[in-house]
């Protein structure tokens, strides 16, 4: 019995955050890369954003270099506008559009500070979506980037892999508190821990954290620190750029707090918001610094099927069951196949599929 490694396909179905709505004021234009393509994002006068590829149709100039006119975007070579749906409204000499003239638009939905496009390696349109959260009792989001050689499919895969939390974070005390539960799209699990380091000179307090995984790009992780009686709520939102590559962005949120003397009774001198800003600052380095932990790891690490799992594991087995949906059935089939057998320290146990949590 040999580990196989093998590659999974770079840009499996989904929601991919590809920027953050703060970053789209009214006027601007960014340009991203999802899957392979690049995308131009821009928000027109009315404030309406669009979203659309970056070629221009009619003499291929780059639709991310030109600037935006009314609720179109400009290209800037000869000065041809799309709006928002992708169609040519004008051209740069006044005369009629050429029908041709139209670029491919791309479907996307805002939700909670961020901007998710959708991709399916068949074109196909979207059958799920992604949960709106309220945000009122939240700070606005702050975020960090990373750009990595990965697959969004070994990053999600960390949300499971329970082995790691003490080996690469140095987490303690970690419970599995509710079993794995999978239902379509979704991913639910469900831990508590300690981080170990200490925080503003105190003891690190235990998290209990609830991780919503929608698809392998979106993850919002409800955390509740009960003795500072205080919620943070973060998010991994890893999006495949090109082949083997993924732009990683980690974002944070903090309820504002209520009691922050339960923090410490020095902090019931602040005014609370501006309090919970601060507190979400050093929060986020804090974060990146531990996603920092996993980069190398990423980035070297091959994707093994099947894995030669050992007690103490996470439900990777159910994880990776889960994750086949989201490629074409060629590729999921392979998979399945490829993973059918799974190895226990030496032994060989053809057609079980280990779930430990
Ligand atoms: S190439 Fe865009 S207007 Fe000509
Ligand atoms: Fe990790």
């Amino acid at each position: 019995m040999f580990v196989r490694p093998s590659s999974l396909p770079s840009a499996p179905a989904g929601w991919y955050c590809i920027a953050f709505v703060s970053e789209v004021a009214v006027g601007s234009v960014l340009t991203r890369s999802l899957a392979g393509h690049e995308v131009v994002i821009f928000r027109g006068q009315s404030g309406q954003i669009g979203m659309v590829d970056a070629l221009c149709p009619h003499l291929g100039g780059h639709l991310g270099h030109g600037r935006v006119e009314d609720d179109c975007i400009r290209c800037p070579f000869h000065g041809f506008c799309f709006d928002s749906h992708g169609d040519c409204t004008r051209t740069g000499y006044g005369t009629r559009p050429p029908p041709r003239a139209k670029v491919r638009p791309w479907t996307f939905i805002e939700r909670h500070g961020m901007l998710l496009a959708w991709w399916h390696p068949e074109a196909q349109a979207p059958t799920w979506e992604i949960p709106e959260v309220p945000t009122e009792l939240w700070t606005p989001l702050r975020w960090h980037t990373f750009a990595l050689k990965s697959h969004v499919q070994d990053i999600a895969e960390n949300s499971v892999d329970i082995g790691h939390f003490a080996v690469v974070h140095g987490y303690e005390s970690v419970e599995t508190l509710a079993p794995l539960r999978v239902d379509g799209p979704y991913l639910c699990a469900n831990y508590a821990m300690k981080r170990p380091r200490t925080t503003m000179g105190m003891e690190s307090p235990r998290v209990e954290m609830v991780i919503h995984q929608f698809g392998l790009g979106y993850a919002r992780v409800e955390c509740l620190l009960p003795e500072y009686g205080m919620r943070t709520r973060q998010f991994v939102l890893g999006r495949p750029t090109e082949s083997g590559r993924v732009e990683l962005n980690i974002a944070m949120s903090i309820q504002y707090l209520e009691k922050p003397s339960r923090i410490h009774p020095l902090l019931a001198m602040f005014p609370k918001r501006m309090l919970t800003d601060w507190i979400l600052k050093a929060a986020i380095r804090e974060y990146a610094s531990d996603v920092a932990q996993d980069v190398p790891i990423w980035q070297v690490k091959q994707y093994v099927a099947p894995p030669a799992l050992a007690e103490g594991d996470g439900p990777i087995g159910a994880y990776r069951r889960w994750a086949r949906q989201f490629y074409s059935a060629s590729d999921a089939a392979t998979w399945a196949a490829a993973e059918s057998s799974t190895q226990i320290g030496g032994l060989h146990l053809a057609g079980l599929e280990l779930e430990t949590a």
